[in-house]
């Protein structure tokens, strides 16, 4: 697989307001103002997107901005993933890992990508972690999904250094949370490293309390991680963010 550009893009905020764990409300944009940001990115280098189906219709405004800018799947890297879902009209989640709902919501996103195949597709996994994991059926599904080529690399995205181990062996890629207040997942980001194999840090700014240059060089300076994602919706963020990396890097 072509690697991961260093700074990833977190689609939430492009197609979910409800449930936020972030400090301040925001509108979603349109998607006029999500393609030109996504547009904006990847004139920046910023070639690996992150998405899920439970982040609203995030899915929906990223496939249509790639098509209309003319991204071809070459060019860029997206992930998505399955298990987690989110209720707009009840504002609540629910969770179904079973083989049929996989196949399902696997289509859904390649529908809505408007992709053949998806380059990572993680275990959008919720505390405690363990149990998830342990299903056989879910590791079994997601597994022919990879040989028939519809998903590149099988991820999860999860809490505990104990899931990663469990399925280490049947796993491409870990997403974990990791800033200078959170490094409980250590182990798993080395050990990911050591055998190759993608980290994608995610929540690195803290949902936005940390400061983000201290925050950025945190996660850019462990050796083992593969992509940082950055999410925003305000443009002299995200010009910030890629002017601290473009520092950090020379
Ligand atoms: N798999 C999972 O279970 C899971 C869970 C959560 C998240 N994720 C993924 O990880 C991504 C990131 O996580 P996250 O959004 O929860 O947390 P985060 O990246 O720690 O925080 C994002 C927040 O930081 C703010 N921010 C970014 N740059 C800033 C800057 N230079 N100055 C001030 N504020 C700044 C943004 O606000 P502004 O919009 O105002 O810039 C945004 O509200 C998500 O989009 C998603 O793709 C995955």
């Amino acid at each position: 697989m072509k690697s991961l550009s260093r700074i990833g893009y977190g689609t939430f905020k492009l197609g979910r307001n409800q449930e936020i764990k972030y400090p301040t409300p925001y509108d979603l944009p349109n998607q006029k103002e999500a393609t030109r940001l996504i547009e904006s990115l990847y004139l920046q280098g910023v070639t690996y997107f992150d998405t899920a189906p439970s982040y609203g219709d995030a899915e929906t405004k990223l496939g249509i901005a790639l098509q209309s800018i003319g991204i071809q799947p070459f060019e860029r890297q997206i992930s998505t993933k399955i298990g987690e879902y989110f209720n707009p009209k009840t504002k609540s989640y629910y969770h179904d890992f079973s083989s049929k709902k996989i196949n399902e919501s696997v289509e859904r996103s390649l529908n809505e990508l408007k992709t053949d195949s998806i380059d990572i597709l993680f275990i959008h996994a919720f505390y405690p972690d363990v149990k998830i994991v342990q299903q056989t059926a879910l590791l079994d599904a997601l597994k022919l999904l990879k040989q028939k080529g519809i998903v590149h690399s099988i991820g999860l995205s999860g809490y505990t250094n104990e899931a990663f181990q469990l399925i280490f062996n049947d796993l491409d890629a870990a997403m974990v949370e990791y800033h200078p207040q959170k490094k409980e997942l250590s182990p798993t980001i080395e050990r990911m490293g050591e055998g190759q194999k993608l980290v994608i840090l995610k929540k690195i700014f803290g949902a936005g309390v940390l400061n983000p240059e201290t925050a950025l060089r945190f996660a850019l300076s462990n050796p083992n991680v593969s992509s940082v994602l950055m999410t925003s919706l305000n443009l002299k963020h995200i010009q910030q963010n890629l002017s601290f990396y473009h520092s950090i890097n020379t």
